[in-house]
């Protein structure tokens, strides 16, 4: 029996304050065999690294996203590649860029973008990749500072087929997610149709991005057998395909195999 990865969720957040115990070890009993927790900012790498050491299951991703880099140090590079020796830690992210919400100036987050992209190669680690409304210079970075090296995933991804082929070509997986079931999700939908099958992974988000019939609800993995249901209707293969396809690719993407 394969089970659902979830390669992309934020069980430290808040709005799990509640709950959070309870619903990590329900996950195993509805089918989601493995998580990936990942950091997005200085605290939330510490609460992700606590997670991983309290549940067998939660791995763990250590980076800062493009919006929480205004005030980061070396220092704070140095904890991170420090921390990243742990098993448990299995990428760096998730890092990027962000115009969508466009700060601190795009300078500093590219500057950090660069820097992180150079602690994953320090680590030896794949980079988790977080770009909105920065198609462009994203590429252009990638292009120039990481491709050829530890690989890695575009997390939820957002553009068109045409950037969707570039990343497919330098080697690196497209993260999958509540969006694919949006009635908007045109442009989503011709990129899952368009990409192997073999670069494929499934991920949350969480507690952001549920999918229809949860939309605007908080998310967690358990509803990620909406996302399979949409990719095996897109592609046309058994739900189960999908699950033990998008988890093999899961644990090669993060190197668990
Ligand atoms: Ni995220």
């Amino acid at each position: 029996m394969s089970y659902i990865f979830d390669t992309h969720a934020h069980y430290d957040d808040e709005a799990f304050d509640m709950d959070r115990d309870a619903l990590l070890e329900s996950l195993k009993e509805h089918g989601i065999g493995a998580v990936v927790n990942v950091g997005a900012s200085m605290k939330s790498c510490r609460t992700t690294k606590a997670l991983t050491e309290k549940y067998p299951f939660v791995y763990g991703a250590l980076g800062v996203h493009p919006n929480e880099t205004a005030d980061l140090t070396e220092a704070d590079m140095e904890w991170i590649r420090t921390e990243s020796a742990d098993k448990k830690i299995v990428a760096i992210g998730e890092i990027g860029l962000d115009y969508y919400w466009d700060e601190p100036d795009r300078a500093i987050q590219k500057k950090w973008f660069v820097r992180q992209l150079a602690l994953a190669k320090e680590t030896g680690l794949p980079v988790i990749i977080h770009s909105r409304d920065a198609a462009k210079d994203t590429l252009d970075i990638m292009v120039s500072e990481h491709k050829g090296t530890t690989g890695g995933v575009i997390h939820c991804f957002s553009y068109e087929t045409e950037m969707a082929r570039e990343y497919l070509n330098m080697g690196y997986f497209l993260g999958i997610g509540g969006v694919l079931t949006f009635k908007n999700a045109r442009k989503l939908k011709e990129v899952v149709e368009y990409a192997p099958m073999d670069r494929l992974v499934l991920e949350t988000d969480c507690p952001y991005l549920a999918p229809v019939p949860y939309r605007g609800k908080r998310n967690s993995s358990l509803y990620l057998t909406k996302v399979v249901e949409a990719v095996a209707e897109i592609k046309g293969i058994p739900e189960e395909e999908v699950i033990r396809i998008t988890t093999e690719n899961a644990r090669k993407l993060y190197r668990l195999t």
